[in-house]
């Protein structure tokens, strides 16, 4: 089995099968139940499955105040993303410590697990927002979501009843516990896990790529959860991740699989959630670029990195691997960044996130230094289906 410890030493299980399973489903029709969205759903399945290792349910007060004061859990453990479960006050009326309350999908109504109340308690969310956000503008779309969200919360640990079904691509959906059997099937020892948002151009080939050069493999991972309204959809994004591998990589080096959460947007803290997250699904080193999960200007470039490296690597259990801003130089004729190349910015092919979409939009190709034709042409394709999607 892989050699990587997950975080915090224990891989979680919350999901009950068979008999247990059985008993505890039909128990939750009587208990007290809190209606849960598609993106607790999916905090609540991850939990589960121990991606989110060592968490065993939503953050209670004492590991909420130090996760969001001093980016751990109340043991010291490293943990930067506060995970909550909310409900509305007239709900917190009807919920007491000590109670098990089923989790239900407010869509569906299928019972997706239950949770032991440990501790009820109503947070100052715009500390949190500028804890956790570096800034309680309500533009900004995390803190926007956070405040959005009912005021009270309920922390304890959850046991997972049933899981979210994929529409699509459920190929490419594994559990850690799968990912980690597979990499040692596959004698991996050394590999490099990518998050992502975005389709893969040519600068996150390149960091990906450089990478590769010094580990056994690379865990494309890229996030298909909730994420805002213009970022390219995950089904888009997917075509265009099996077409880059298809041509560009070698299929004995790379394994692509999701990681279904939402996206918080919070770049330097979110960095060192991405990180655990991965060390969970086994992999030993991260790729932290230029403004990891960053939004707009909150954030500095190199952030994120700044603030991973104020953790000792005992800490981490994982090895970021961090990259400059990467693009391509014309003079150079290949994939570079300011530690590789001496030219002045002009020879530098760089396009902003809305050039390449207004390109896109037109259906044009950018050029091919800067995406793979392949991934171009999906991506023109997923954004005609969705302006005709839009127009109907
Ligand atoms: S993110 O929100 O998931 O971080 P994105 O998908 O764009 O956004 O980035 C994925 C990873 O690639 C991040 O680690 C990011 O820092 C890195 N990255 C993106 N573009 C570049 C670039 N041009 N140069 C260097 N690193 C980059």
């Amino acid at each position: 089995m892989s050699t990587i410890q997950p975080h915090g030493g224990v891989l979680v299980n919350r999901v009950l099968e068979g008999a247990g399973r059985e008993q505890l489903l039909s128990q939750a029709g009587s208990l007290k139940s809190i209606p849960v969205n598609a993106w607790t759903i999916s905090d609540l399945d991850l939990i589960g499955v121990g991606a989110f290792s060592p968490l065993t349910g939503f953050l209670n007060e004492q590991d909420y105040n130090n996760v969001v004061d001093n980016m751990r859990l109340a043991d010291g453990t490293v943990w930067s993303i506060p995970v909550t479960l909310t409900v509305s006050e007239e709900q917190a009326a009807g919920l007491a410590v000590g109670d098990r309350a089923a989790l239900v999908g407010e869509q569906d109504g299928i019972v997706y697990g239950v949770v032991d109340i440990e501790s009820i308690y109503t947070p100052d969310k715009k500390h949190e927002a500028v804890q956790v956000f570096k800034t309680d503008d309500l533009a900004h779309p995390g803190v926007v979501k956070l405040m959005e969200r009912p005021n009270v919360y309920i922390g304890g640990p959850v046991q997972v009843l049933n899981r979210p079904q994929p529409e699509k691509f459920g190929e490419y959906y594994f559990d850690p516990s799968e990912t980690r059997r597979i990499f040692a099937e596959k004698g991996w020892k050394t590999v490099v896990g990518f998050q992502t948002r975005n389709p893969v151009h040519r600068a996150h080939e390149y960091i990906q790529k450089c990478a590769m050069e010094i580990v056994d493999a690379l865990f494309l991972n890229p996030l298909v959860g909730e994420t805002k309204s213009d970022d390219v959809p995950a089904n888009v994004r997917m075509r265009s991740y099996v077409a880059l591998l298809e041509n560009y990589y070698p299929k004995d080096r790379v394994f692509l699989g999701v990681f279904p959460a939402a996206m918080r947007y919070a770049g330097p803290r979110e960095a060192i959630f991405h990180a655990m997250v991965r060390k969970n699904y086994g992999c030993s080193h991260f790729i932290v670029g230029r403004d990891h999960a960053g939004v707009g200007d909150y954030y500095g470039t190199y952030e994120a990195q700044d603030l991973l490296k104020t953790f000792t690597p005992d800490e981490l259990g994982i090895t970021p691997l961090y990259f400059e801003h990467s693009f391509f130089c014309k003079k150079c004729g290949n994939m570079a960044s300011s530690k590789t190349c001496p030219h002045d910015k002009e020879e530098h092919l760089t396009l902003s996130g809305t050039k390449v979409r207004a390109l896109l939009r037109d259906g044009v190709c950018p050029p091919p230094e800067f995406s793979r034709p392949e991934v171009a042409q999906i991506l023109i394709e997923g954004m005609s289906a969705s302006a005709e999607t839009a127009a109907r």
